[in-house]
């Protein structure tokens, strides 16, 4: 935490993460920094969620801060579109791509296409699996994301043998690989609870085949939450939602709101991201926790990635074991993951400078 709020303080100004705060990027060389109008391609899986904006803006601004022109494409989730865009990048002369995957697995060819043309490719936030053309991996600490939302429950949720409480999963998807490392942290720490009976899924669905949310998409998880409630909780609460992402979290309050739940039952509800409406959700108690992720520092570890790869310079690396693509084992720089309740949001994200006072209040 210490090292994590470290780093957030060093994040300096800029109301909004989207508005290009350079995060720590001054640890990255500036000197070495003209880009000298190089060309970086950046693929972004969907603007339809906001962490994705926010770090498509910082990427854009701390690359052009440092003379880099940029080319940066969103697919909206539409992984034939993604591959495309790519093709594209490589065809228009890109002299780097970063990509982050909407489907880990659906880029091989198009990976190997940029290897055979001398362009890196650096993985940006989700792991690209079964390519040897990856040269870095910037990332958060995804086995720690759910090491941090299982933690959070197992310390509030007070369940016991005897007071057991219901808890249902809602999983990320399937074809990212942080999806499975948050479920392997999150389960390491909820496990016990639910071998001793302190938490009792009634659905049963506590393997990741199914509790899975294919793209992540909301719509799927209020659906299956929906569901969930009518099969299994008919005649009972279902106490918490563990939800591996914001969006899903909305998708559970439509549910449970369409099913008659107040604030006199409404459960402890988990997510990631902290998305500006589910920061206002974390303030109005709709939703419990988040994950504070600052996309403004992934993105300046990031930019230190392209600059390596484009100048000679070195990145900061801190993990090379974790991230095994199938292929090849890929130097990795982890950055925090920050849990954030009603408690320590205006600490975290106010005085981080990631959301303001005002925007929050809107
Ligand atoms: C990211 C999460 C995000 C999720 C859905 C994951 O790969 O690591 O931060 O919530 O995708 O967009």
């Amino acid at each position: 935490m210490t090292v994590a709020l470290a780093a957030l303080t060093a994040c300096g100004g800029g109301a909004a993460p989207a508005a290009g705060g350079s995060a720590d990027a001054g640890s990255s060389d500036s000197s070495a920094s003209s880009g000298g109008g190089k060309k970086v391609a950046v693929a972004m899986p969907t603007q339809s969620s906001e962490r994705w904006m926010h770090d498509g803006a910082n990427m854009k601004a701390q690359l052009e801060e440092l003379g880099y022109t940029v080319d940066l494409q969103y697919a909206e989730d539409d992984v034939q579109a993604q591959v495309s865009q790519i093709e594209n990048m490589i065809a228009a002369g890109a002299n780097c791509l970063v990509i982050a995957a909407i489907d880990s697995d659906a880029l091989v060819n198009v990976e190997a296409q940029a290897k055979e043309a001398g362009i890196p490719v650096i993985a940006y936030d989700r792991l690209l699996m079964n390519t040897d053309a990856v040269s870095y991996y910037a990332t958060f600490d995804n086995k720690g994301v759910g090491t941090k939302i299982g933690e959070y429950i197992v310390q509030h949720c007070g369940a016991t043998p005897e007071n057991p409480q219901t808890i249902e999963l809602f999983m990320g998807s399937p074809d990212d690989n942080n999806a499975h490392m948050l479920y392997a942290g999150l389960m390491e720490q909820i496990q016990p609870l639910l071998d001793d009976g302190s938490l009792v899924c009634k659905s049963g669905q506590t393997d990741f085949e199914s509790n899975n949310t294919l793209r992540w998409d909301q719509q799927t998880a209020m659906k299956r939450c929906e569901d969930l409630l009518t099969r299994y909780y008919a005649d009972d609460e279902l106490d918490i939602c563990a939800c591996a992402y914001d969006g899903l979290s909305y998708g559970c309050m439509s549910a449970l709101e369409g099913a008659g739940y107040t604030d006199a039952n409404w459960p402890l509800i988990t997510g990631q991201d902290a998305e500006l409406m589910a920061t206002k959700h974390i303030i109005s108690g709709k939703q419990t926790m988040s994950i504070y992720k600052d996309t403004r520092l992934l993105a300046s570890k990031c930019v230190t990635m392209v600059q390596a790869v484009l100048e000679g310079a070195k990145p900061e690396i801190n993990d090379t074991e974790q991230y095994n693509n199938g292929k090849i084992v890929v130097p990795s720089y982890l950055c925090e993951p920050v849990p954030v309740d009603k408690d320590n949001y205006k600490e975290v994200i106010i005085g981080g400078g990631y959301y303001t006072e005002e925007q929050l209040a809107e």
